[in-house]
């Protein structure tokens, strides 16, 4: 059986977890269930950085001593990662035993080798990256060049790893193993940087000016540097130097999954130490992008800092999972907003997914007394979506062995979508009122075929949902890809259960300035690392677009609902219809100012009550957060109810 070893980085303990560190560990958290479900042998790690000035820092400001405030914060990592469904297989404290004897025997053995050694140092200190800089790595004089804070100036003597003797046998490996650093813009990042002289790694810290770490083993007036103590957690955790066997099983297929503020430290220093130690580089340094709240970055300062446990709880489990693995493109930075959480989710769970299920459940309940219908004879259009199907669990796979989930998931709400499109194609209501009962067994069989195998494609994303889907189709267990690529797994004649909603429509209280918003920032984000005019992830096919119906429409009287501060109630001439649709603009508009204006529409969207008033439908406006601006038509008597495409 191959073996698959992932990691996560280990969070620092001087505060308690964020999205960002959520977002790493779900996508390792997902990954590994992924090659759990292709048979392999998965062993996935995570854990806590608990040495260093950070935590030494907050300890003081919390008036703890540091292994107070470590046993203290540790425990929201873990009740989070437990919330978040993490199945991790071990989790490491750098402050455990079994960590810091290694990190002892490393260091020593280096040392006897003479690839550590003392030296004078004077260089630029930056307490809050914890590393050290040379004159001309600092920015406008005295900045750090990666936090742009200041640095202070430091003359002591300290131990420093011979990592200047790796810088060509490095640059040479980075080159000839592509799928060593992804995505590769950032190999191209490391060898960057690898153009200036690569210096000797300083890795103690004298105790007079830093306590709170692994002491040297050859001299007792120093610690251990945080980076070097922290990297070694990636083979402590293993057995290396106790447990050979299980050591080498995992240290030949390892990958690391990180942020891109950490590439340096894990493509140079780490790989440096490793060659030094006698060990092979990882398989795969998958670095990604930044989660920014709108366009910044998320800081306390700031206040703008999102905790995932509020996210999860509000929300649920399983689908800020989903948001997170969909809404990131690999590698890219992404913006969170909780508007682009809720657009995303009506869409693509309460839309397409859910009002899939209900579909095919519904239909079964009705015509075939809730079991699963024979199929017949296939037609082309069957087969047409049987054959989407097969490439959705095609594309998953492949998304998963590039570690470009995003693209997969992507691929497996396209055939969700292909799965509603067939619906309207095959009309199994009309075939009902027909009488043509067998076709319509084959296509309810097809359909519920196709949820099958999208619940299974998706079951690392969302456990606990498409259990909840493959239940409701009289199905239980873990699948395998194996499972997924044959069309047919569906027993005939199996029971299958009513549902309510799987995934109930979330409404916020001004649903049309967020999504212009979202569309906005979303694409700004992409196009930040991405050369591509239109960045993969961003794209919709024609298909997509098509089904908007988007319509004009002429407001006939509006007023305030009663109780809210954002919420109009606009009464519309759509063609010969009347409806109503309620709208978040009172901050931007006068009722009286709206009445005659020829608007544009989302016709086709599913009514729904915002504060108990109906809405149905939603009009298009230009938002900038302070500013905003309706579509309309430039002609002023343009009558109402025109289709726009
Ligand atoms: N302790 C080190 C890692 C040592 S690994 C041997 C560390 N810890 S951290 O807690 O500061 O950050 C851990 C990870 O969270 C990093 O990969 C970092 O990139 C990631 N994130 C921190 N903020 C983030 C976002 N806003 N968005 C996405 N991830 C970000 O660094």
């Amino acid at each position: 059986m191959s073996s698959f070893y992932l990691t996560t980085p280990i969070y620092y303990v001087n505060d308690k977890p964020h999205i960002g560190h959520a977002y790493t560990t779900i996508l390792g958290d997902v990954v590994t269930r992924y090659h759990r479900a292709m048979g392999e042998d998965v062993w996935f790690l995570t854990g806590t950085d608990e040495h260093g000035q950070k935590v030494q820092k907050a300890a003081a400001e919390h008036n703890m001593t540091p292994i107070e405030q470590c046993d203290t914060t540790v425990v929201r990592f873990q009740e989070l990662w437990k919330k978040l469904g993490i199945k991790n297989d071990d989790f490491i404290r750098t402050t455990e035993e079994r960590h810091k004897e290694i990190v002892r025997k490393v260091l020593q053995d280096l040392y006897d080798r003479d690839l550590i050694y003392k030296a004078e140092y004077q260089g630029h200190y930056c307490v809050p990256c914890e590393r050290f800089f040379t004159d001309k790595d600092l920015v406008d004089g005295n900045l750090c060049p990666d936090c742009h804070r200041p640095t202070n100036e430091i003359v002591e003597s300290n131990y420093f790893f011979r990592m200047s003797r790796y810088q060509e046998w490095l640059i040479d490996y980075i080159k000839t193993h592509p799928d060593f650093i992804l995505p590769a813009y950032r190999a191209n990042e490391t060898l960057g940087f690898l153009k200036k002289p690569l210096e000797d790694l300083c890795i103690s810290r004298p105790k007079s000016r830093l306590s709170w770490g692994i002491e040297l083993p050859f001299d007792k007036e120093y610690v251990c540097y945080v980076w070097f103590d922290a990297l070694i957690n990636y083979i402590s955790a293993i057995g290396y130097g106790k447990d050979p066997a299980n050591f080498e099983k995992y240290w030949k297929n390892v990958h690391h999954l990180i942020g891109k503020d950490i590439l340096t430290t894990h493509t140079v220093y780490w790989p440096t130490m490793l060659k030094a130690i006698g060990l092979e580089p990882p398989q795969t340094i998958l670095a990604h992008g930044w989660w920014l709240i709108g366009k910044d970055k998320m800081s306390k300062s700031r206040g703008n800092v999102v905790n995932p446990m509020d996210m999860a709880e509000k929300y649920g489990v399983d689908a800020f999972r989903y948001f997170l693995l969909s809404e990131m493109s690999l590698g890219q930075d992404a913006s969170f907003s909780e508007e682009a959480f809720v657009a995303r989710y009506n869409s693509d769970l309460a839309n397409d997914l859910g009002n899939m299920l209900s579909r095919a459940v519904k239909l079964t309940i009705r015509y075939f007394d809730g079991k699963i219908p024979a199929p017949g004879i296939l037609e082309m259009v069957d087969k047409q979506l049987y054959g989407q199907v097969a490439e959705a669990v095609d594309a998953m796979e492949k998304s998963v062995r590039e570690l470009r989930l995003d693209r997969g998931i992507e691929q497996v709400i396209g055939a969700v979508r292909a799965a509603n499109r067939y619906m309207e194609q095959t009309a199994p209501w009309t075939l009902a009122k027909k009488g043509e009962m067998e076709r319509l067994g084959t296509v309810l069989y097809v359909a519920s075929e196709t949820l099958r195998i999208v619940a299974g494609l998706l079951q690392p994303v969302m456990p606990e949902k498409m259990a909840l889907l493959l239940k409701t189709l009289g199905v239980s267990g873990e699948f395998s890809f194996e499972d997924l690529r044959n069309a047919g797994g569906l027993v005939p004649g199996q029971r299958i259960s009513d549902i309510d909603a799987l995934f109930p429509r979330i409404q916020l209280e001004s649903p049309e300035l967020p999504k212009a918003e979202k569309k906005t920032e979303q694409k700004k984000a992409a196009e930040d690392s991405s050369k591509a005019a239109v960045p993969e992830g961003v794209a919709i096919s024609i298909d997509d677009f098509a089904k908007v119906q988007l319509k004009t429409a002429k407001i006939l009287a509006v007023d305030k609902v009663e109780g809210t501060e954002k919420l109009l109630r606009l009464q519309l001439e759509v063609g010969s219809e009347k409806r109503q649709i309620v709208s978040g603009i009172a901050k931007f508009y006068k009722p009286e100012e709206l009445v005659g204006k020829i608007i544009v529409i989302i016709a086709n969207l599913k009514p729904a009550k915002i504060r108990g008033v109906e809405s149905c439908g939603m009009l298009l406006a230009a938002g900038t957060g302070d500013r905003l601006s309706l579509v309309t038509v430039d002609q002023p008597d343009f009558p109402s109810g025109v289709p726009i495409g």
